[in-house]
Protein backbone atom coordinates (compact mmCIF):
# COMPACT_ATOMS: atom_id res chain seq x y z
CA UNK A 1 0.00 0.00 0.00
CA UNK A 2 1.34 3.71 -1.07
CA UNK A 3 2.09 5.61 1.76
CA UNK A 4 -0.34 8.58 2.84
CA UNK A 5 0.21 11.46 4.99
CA UNK A 6 -2.49 11.22 6.59
CA UNK A 7 -1.84 7.63 8.51
CA UNK A 8 1.08 7.45 9.86
CA UNK A 9 3.55 5.25 9.65
CA UNK A 10 7.35 4.92 10.93
CA UNK A 11 9.41 3.10 8.85
CA UNK A 12 13.51 4.23 8.29
CA UNK A 13 16.17 2.07 7.19
CA UNK A 14 18.80 4.00 5.91
CA UNK A 15 19.52 7.99 5.01
CA UNK A 16 18.58 8.38 1.54
CA UNK A 17 15.70 6.00 0.41
CA UNK A 18 12.73 8.52 -0.31
CA UNK A 19 11.69 10.73 2.30
CA UNK A 20 8.02 10.68 3.14
CA UNK A 21 7.90 12.23 7.08
CA UNK A 22 10.54 13.56 8.98
CA UNK A 23 10.71 16.04 12.23
CA UNK A 24 12.12 19.05 11.83
CA UNK A 25 12.94 21.38 15.40
CA UNK A 26 12.83 24.59 16.63
CA UNK A 27 14.89 27.19 18.00
CA UNK A 28 12.40 28.67 20.72
CA UNK A 29 13.96 29.41 23.91
CA UNK A 30 17.24 27.60 23.40
CA UNK A 31 19.91 28.35 26.09
CA UNK A 32 23.82 28.19 26.30
CA UNK A 33 24.11 25.86 29.25
CA UNK A 34 26.54 26.28 31.78
CA UNK A 35 30.23 24.15 31.42
CA UNK A 36 29.83 20.84 32.34
CA UNK A 37 32.57 18.00 32.09
CA UNK A 38 30.95 16.40 28.74
CA UNK A 39 31.00 20.03 27.22
CA UNK A 40 34.37 21.51 28.49
CA UNK A 41 36.01 18.88 26.37
CA UNK A 42 34.23 20.06 23.62
CA UNK A 43 34.55 23.85 23.05
CA UNK A 44 38.19 24.67 22.39
CA UNK A 45 39.95 27.49 24.76
CA UNK A 46 39.51 30.06 22.31
CA UNK A 47 35.80 29.49 21.58
CA UNK A 48 33.43 32.31 21.89
CA UNK A 49 31.43 30.00 23.51
CA UNK A 50 33.72 30.05 26.62
CA UNK A 51 32.30 31.31 30.07
CA UNK A 52 28.66 31.79 28.26
CA UNK A 53 25.57 30.65 29.18
CA UNK A 54 21.64 31.70 29.76
CA UNK A 55 18.99 32.14 26.96
CA UNK A 56 19.93 32.86 23.44
CA UNK A 57 18.70 36.36 22.57
CA UNK A 58 15.43 36.39 21.01
CA UNK A 59 16.98 38.22 17.44
CA UNK A 60 18.77 35.10 17.05
CA UNK A 61 15.93 32.64 17.81
CA UNK A 62 13.69 34.38 15.64
CA UNK A 63 16.48 34.11 12.74
CA UNK A 64 16.89 30.58 13.29
CA UNK A 65 13.32 29.54 13.30
CA UNK A 66 12.76 31.53 10.25
CA UNK A 67 15.42 29.15 8.38
CA UNK A 68 13.97 26.66 10.16
CA UNK A 69 10.66 27.17 9.39
CA UNK A 70 11.68 27.50 5.48
CA UNK A 71 13.43 24.14 5.23
CA UNK A 72 10.47 22.40 6.55
CA UNK A 73 8.28 24.20 4.07
CA UNK A 74 10.90 23.25 1.13
CA UNK A 75 10.02 19.91 2.44
CA UNK A 76 6.22 19.89 2.58
CA UNK A 77 5.77 21.65 -0.73
CA UNK A 78 7.35 18.08 -2.02
CA UNK A 79 5.09 16.32 -0.48
CA UNK A 80 7.14 15.67 2.72
CA UNK A 81 5.05 15.38 6.07
CA UNK A 82 7.18 17.56 8.55
CA UNK A 83 6.02 17.46 12.23
CA UNK A 84 7.67 19.72 14.57
CA UNK A 85 8.69 19.27 18.67
CA UNK A 86 7.57 20.76 21.88
CA UNK A 87 9.86 22.99 23.07
CA UNK A 88 10.12 22.78 27.58
CA UNK A 89 11.26 25.99 29.42
CA UNK A 90 15.02 24.91 28.82
CA UNK A 91 15.90 28.11 30.80
CA UNK A 92 15.37 25.85 34.18
CA UNK A 93 17.55 23.54 36.55
CA UNK A 94 18.01 19.81 35.09
CA UNK A 95 17.93 18.04 38.77
CA UNK A 96 17.97 14.50 39.40
CA UNK A 97 18.99 12.44 42.79
CA UNK A 98 22.16 12.26 41.21
CA UNK A 99 23.16 15.80 39.48
CA UNK A 100 21.97 19.20 39.27
CA UNK A 101 22.51 21.55 36.30
CA UNK A 102 21.93 25.09 36.02
CA UNK A 103 19.83 25.11 32.48
CA UNK A 104 18.72 22.81 29.34
CA UNK A 105 20.11 23.05 25.98
CA UNK A 106 16.69 23.03 23.40
CA UNK A 107 15.40 21.07 20.43
CA UNK A 108 16.98 22.18 17.44
CA UNK A 109 18.52 18.82 16.57
CA UNK A 110 16.29 15.67 17.06
CA UNK A 111 19.27 13.73 14.97
CA UNK A 112 20.92 13.93 18.18
CA UNK A 113 18.27 12.16 20.61
CA UNK A 114 16.19 10.25 18.43
CA UNK A 115 17.03 7.48 16.82
CA UNK A 116 14.80 5.88 14.01
CA UNK A 117 15.87 1.97 13.18
CA UNK A 118 12.56 0.68 10.77
CA UNK A 119 9.57 0.56 12.74
CA UNK A 120 11.17 1.56 16.15
CA UNK A 121 12.32 5.30 17.59
CA UNK A 122 14.62 4.84 20.04
CA UNK A 123 15.45 7.85 22.86
CA UNK A 124 19.50 7.75 22.84
CA UNK A 125 20.74 7.90 26.43
CA UNK A 126 22.75 11.32 25.91
CA UNK A 127 25.62 12.25 27.27
CA UNK A 128 25.22 15.99 28.70
CA UNK A 129 23.70 16.74 31.77
CA UNK A 130 22.25 19.69 30.12
CA UNK A 131 20.28 17.16 27.88
CA UNK A 132 19.00 14.84 30.38
CA UNK A 133 15.59 15.84 29.75
CA UNK A 134 15.63 16.54 26.49
CA UNK A 135 13.59 13.59 24.98
CA UNK A 136 10.66 15.24 26.76
CA UNK A 137 10.10 17.62 23.58
CA UNK A 138 9.83 14.51 21.10
CA UNK A 139 6.95 12.58 23.32
CA UNK A 140 3.95 14.28 22.00
CA UNK A 141 4.95 13.41 18.75
CA UNK A 142 6.57 9.90 19.51
CA UNK A 143 3.07 9.80 22.05
CA UNK A 144 0.83 10.50 18.18
CA UNK A 145 2.92 7.85 16.51
CA UNK A 146 2.32 5.26 19.00
CA UNK A 147 -1.60 5.52 19.05
CA UNK A 148 -1.83 6.22 15.32
CA UNK A 149 0.52 2.94 13.98
CA UNK A 150 0.26 -0.02 15.35
CA UNK A 151 3.13 -1.70 14.34
CA UNK A 152 5.32 1.81 15.99
CA UNK A 153 8.24 0.59 18.98
CA UNK A 154 8.63 3.47 21.29
CA UNK A 155 11.76 2.75 23.32
CA UNK A 156 13.77 4.58 25.31
CA UNK A 157 17.85 3.32 26.23
CA UNK A 158 18.51 3.47 30.19
CA UNK A 159 19.28 6.95 31.35
CA UNK A 160 22.21 7.34 32.72
CA UNK A 161 23.38 8.64 36.14
CA UNK A 162 25.79 10.61 34.45
CA UNK A 163 28.22 11.40 37.64
CA UNK A 164 31.13 12.08 38.24
CA UNK A 165 32.28 8.47 37.53
CA UNK A 166 30.96 9.10 33.63
CA UNK A 167 33.86 11.13 32.80
CA UNK A 168 37.52 11.20 33.03
CA UNK A 169 38.49 14.01 35.58
CA UNK A 170 41.04 16.68 34.33
CA UNK A 171 40.24 15.46 30.82
CA UNK A 172 40.98 18.85 29.12
CA UNK A 173 43.53 21.51 30.13
CA UNK A 174 43.56 24.51 28.18
CA UNK A 175 46.88 24.45 27.30
CA UNK A 176 46.54 21.26 25.50
CA UNK A 177 47.98 22.20 21.68
CA UNK A 178 46.07 20.66 19.02
CA UNK A 179 48.63 18.31 18.21
CA UNK A 180 48.43 16.79 21.97
CA UNK A 181 44.51 16.83 21.57
CA UNK A 182 44.63 14.65 18.11
CA UNK A 183 46.81 12.33 19.44
CA UNK A 184 44.43 11.64 22.82
CA UNK A 185 41.59 11.17 20.20
CA UNK A 186 44.00 8.73 18.05
CA UNK A 187 44.82 6.70 20.96
CA UNK A 188 40.43 7.08 21.69
CA UNK A 189 41.37 8.42 24.86
CA UNK A 190 37.71 10.74 24.76
CA UNK A 191 36.45 12.43 27.82
CA UNK A 192 33.44 9.89 28.77
CA UNK A 193 34.49 6.65 30.72
CA UNK A 194 32.80 3.76 30.50
CA UNK A 195 30.97 3.47 33.67
CA UNK A 196 27.85 3.89 32.13
CA UNK A 197 26.31 2.95 28.31
CA UNK A 198 26.42 6.25 26.97
CA UNK A 199 25.42 7.32 23.21
CA UNK A 200 23.73 10.31 21.66
CA UNK A 201 21.60 9.38 18.48
CA UNK A 202 23.28 11.64 16.21
CA UNK A 203 26.89 9.53 16.54
CA UNK A 204 24.53 6.92 14.45
CA UNK A 205 23.97 6.26 10.50
CA UNK A 206 22.09 3.55 9.65
CA UNK A 207 22.81 1.15 6.62
CA UNK A 208 19.81 -0.90 6.24
CA UNK A 209 21.15 -4.17 8.20
CA UNK A 210 24.30 -2.54 8.98
CA UNK A 211 24.69 0.10 11.85
CA UNK A 212 27.84 2.37 11.67
CA UNK A 213 28.63 4.21 15.28
CA UNK A 214 30.94 6.71 16.26
CA UNK A 215 32.91 6.50 19.30
CA UNK A 216 33.82 9.40 20.68
CA UNK A 217 33.22 12.10 23.42
CA UNK A 218 29.65 11.27 22.96
CA UNK A 219 29.56 7.81 22.49
CA UNK A 220 31.24 5.38 24.60
CA UNK A 221 32.23 1.70 23.68
CA UNK A 222 29.15 0.56 26.64
CA UNK A 223 26.77 2.72 24.50
CA UNK A 224 27.93 0.56 21.26
CA UNK A 225 27.50 -2.67 23.13
CA UNK A 226 24.38 -1.89 24.30
CA UNK A 227 22.87 -0.67 20.67
CA UNK A 228 24.55 -4.24 19.52
CA UNK A 229 22.49 -6.07 22.06
CA UNK A 230 19.32 -3.80 21.58
CA UNK A 231 19.45 -4.78 17.74
CA UNK A 232 20.40 -8.56 17.24
CA UNK A 233 18.86 -8.57 13.92
CA UNK A 234 22.00 -5.95 12.69
CA UNK A 235 25.48 -5.92 12.33
CA UNK A 236 26.75 -2.40 15.10
CA UNK A 237 30.39 -1.43 13.86
CA UNK A 238 32.16 1.02 15.96
CA UNK A 239 34.28 3.52 13.85
CA UNK A 240 36.98 6.20 14.46
CA UNK A 241 37.89 9.24 12.78
CA UNK A 242 41.17 10.36 14.23
CA UNK A 243 41.84 13.65 12.49
CA UNK A 244 38.44 15.35 14.60
CA UNK A 245 39.84 17.00 17.48
CA UNK A 246 36.47 16.96 19.16
CA UNK A 247 34.79 13.70 17.95
CA UNK A 248 31.25 14.52 18.23
CA UNK A 249 28.25 12.95 15.95
CA UNK A 250 28.98 11.88 13.05
CA UNK A 251 26.66 13.35 10.62
CA UNK A 252 29.82 16.13 9.67
CA UNK A 253 32.29 13.43 9.43
CA UNK A 254 30.91 10.59 6.84
CA UNK A 255 27.94 11.02 5.30
CA UNK A 256 26.16 8.44 3.27
CA UNK A 257 24.91 9.72 -0.03
CA UNK A 258 22.90 6.44 -2.09
CA UNK A 259 23.81 3.12 -1.71
CA UNK A 260 27.46 2.72 -2.54
CA UNK A 261 28.19 6.65 -2.17
CA UNK A 262 29.85 7.98 0.83
CA UNK A 263 31.35 11.49 1.42
CA UNK A 264 34.22 11.52 4.04
CA UNK A 265 35.91 14.41 5.64
CA UNK A 266 39.22 14.88 4.02
CA UNK A 267 40.70 15.90 7.32
CA UNK A 268 38.88 13.26 9.25
CA UNK A 269 38.93 10.39 7.34
CA UNK A 270 38.29 6.67 7.81
CA UNK A 271 41.15 4.78 9.02
CA UNK A 272 42.68 2.15 6.28
CA UNK A 273 41.70 -0.53 7.76
CA UNK A 274 37.83 0.38 8.82
CA UNK A 275 37.36 0.91 5.11
CA UNK A 276 37.38 -2.62 4.05
CA UNK A 277 33.95 -3.46 4.91
CA UNK A 278 32.91 -0.37 2.37
CA UNK A 279 35.52 -1.66 -0.32
CA UNK A 280 34.87 -5.35 0.09
CA UNK A 281 31.16 -4.59 -0.65
CA UNK A 282 31.77 -2.31 -4.02
CA UNK A 283 31.10 0.85 -1.70
CA UNK A 284 33.17 4.89 -2.48
CA UNK A 285 34.39 6.62 0.02
CA UNK A 286 35.16 10.33 -1.56
CA UNK A 287 36.72 13.19 0.01
CA UNK A 288 33.87 15.60 0.67
CA UNK A 289 33.86 19.33 -0.86
CA UNK A 290 35.58 21.66 1.02
CA UNK A 291 33.56 24.09 2.91
CA UNK A 292 33.01 27.41 1.94
CA UNK A 293 33.60 29.33 4.91
CA UNK A 294 36.66 29.90 7.21
CA UNK A 295 34.93 29.66 10.49
CA UNK A 296 31.43 28.81 11.77
CA UNK A 297 29.17 31.74 12.87
CA UNK A 298 29.04 33.02 16.29
CA UNK A 299 28.55 31.07 18.92
CA UNK A 300 28.48 27.77 17.21
CA UNK A 301 29.52 24.08 18.54
CA UNK A 302 29.87 22.98 15.45
CA UNK A 303 32.91 23.55 12.97
CA UNK A 304 32.68 24.71 9.19
CA UNK A 305 32.14 21.05 8.20
CA UNK A 306 28.58 21.61 8.67
CA UNK A 307 28.77 22.17 4.99
CA UNK A 308 28.56 18.29 4.52
CA UNK A 309 25.60 17.97 7.32
CA UNK A 310 23.01 17.76 4.27
CA UNK A 311 19.81 16.09 3.96
CA UNK A 312 19.27 13.24 1.36
CA UNK A 313 15.51 13.39 0.42
CA UNK A 314 16.44 10.29 -1.70
CA UNK A 315 18.99 8.76 -3.92
CA UNK A 316 18.61 11.71 -6.67
CA UNK A 317 18.43 14.97 -4.34
CA UNK A 318 19.76 16.58 -1.54
CA UNK A 319 19.18 19.41 0.38
CA UNK A 320 22.55 21.43 0.86
CA UNK A 321 22.69 24.86 3.01
CA UNK A 322 22.62 27.29 0.01
CA UNK A 323 26.08 29.10 0.93
CA UNK A 324 28.01 25.83 0.39
CA UNK A 325 28.60 26.34 -3.11
CA UNK A 326 31.52 23.75 -3.34
CA UNK A 327 29.29 20.99 -1.39
CA UNK A 328 26.85 21.96 -4.23
CA UNK A 329 28.89 22.06 -6.91
CA UNK A 330 30.24 18.02 -5.92
CA UNK A 331 26.92 16.86 -5.60
CA UNK A 332 25.63 18.62 -8.96
CA UNK A 333 28.48 16.25 -10.48
CA UNK A 334 27.17 13.05 -9.10
CA UNK A 335 24.52 14.08 -10.76
CA UNK A 336 22.27 14.60 -7.72
CA UNK A 337 19.71 17.56 -8.10
CA UNK A 338 20.60 19.90 -5.39
CA UNK A 339 18.28 22.36 -3.25
CA UNK A 340 19.91 24.70 -2.16
CA UNK A 341 18.12 26.60 1.56
CA UNK A 342 19.49 29.23 3.74
CA UNK A 343 20.54 27.66 7.34
CA UNK A 344 23.71 29.19 8.76
CA UNK A 345 21.59 31.31 11.00
CA UNK A 346 20.39 28.16 12.77
CA UNK A 347 23.70 26.47 12.78
CA UNK A 348 24.23 27.92 16.19
CA UNK A 349 21.00 26.01 17.51
CA UNK A 350 22.22 22.67 16.98
CA UNK A 351 23.65 22.16 13.82
CA UNK A 352 22.74 21.62 10.22
CA UNK A 353 20.08 19.85 7.80
CA UNK A 354 20.99 16.45 8.76
CA UNK A 355 21.28 17.46 12.68
CA UNK A 356 17.44 19.34 12.69
CA UNK A 357 15.59 16.38 11.45
CA UNK A 358 15.03 13.14 12.24
CA UNK A 359 13.31 10.32 9.99
CA UNK A 360 9.85 9.21 10.67
CA UNK A 361 9.40 7.37 7.50
CA UNK A 362 11.45 6.68 4.25
CA UNK A 363 9.93 4.43 1.61
CA UNK A 364 12.18 0.83 0.93
CA UNK A 365 12.75 -1.81 3.25
CA UNK A 366 15.82 -3.41 5.35
CA UNK A 367 18.31 -4.17 2.72
CA UNK A 368 22.03 -5.93 3.49
CA UNK A 369 23.89 -3.80 1.27
CA UNK A 370 27.11 -5.24 2.35
CA UNK A 371 26.54 -9.02 1.54
CA UNK A 372 30.53 -9.68 1.80
CA UNK A 373 30.30 -9.14 5.28
CA UNK A 374 30.04 -12.18 7.60
CA UNK A 375 30.69 -10.45 10.61
CA UNK A 376 29.46 -7.52 12.92
CA UNK A 377 31.76 -5.55 15.22
CA UNK A 378 34.34 -2.94 14.47
CA UNK A 379 35.14 -2.16 10.99
N1 LIG B 1 30.85 17.72 15.65
C1 LIG B 1 30.59 17.98 14.27
C2 LIG B 1 31.43 19.11 13.75
O1 LIG B 1 31.37 20.15 14.32
C3 LIG B 1 29.15 18.25 14.06
O2 LIG B 1 32.13 19.02 12.78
Amino acid sequence: MAWSPDKTVVNSWNEWDPLKHVIVGVADGTCIPPAEPASDSKIPADSDMRGMHGPRTQDTVDAANEELDNFANVMRKRGIRVDRPTPLDFNQVVSTPDFEHGTMFGCMPPRDVILTVGSEMLEATMSYRSRWFEYLCYRPLLQQYYDEDPKMRHESAPKPRLTAESYKENYLSDDITIEERLAMVAKKDFVTTEFEPLFDAADVLRFGKDLVVQHGFTTNLKGIDWITRHFPNHRVHAANFPGDPYPIHIDATFTPIRPGLIINNPERKLPDEQRKMFHDNGWEIVDSARPAHNSPPPLCYSSVWLSMNVLVLDPKTVVVEESETFQCEQFDKMGMEVVPVPFRKAYPFGGALHCATTDVYREGNCEDYFPKLTQAGMI
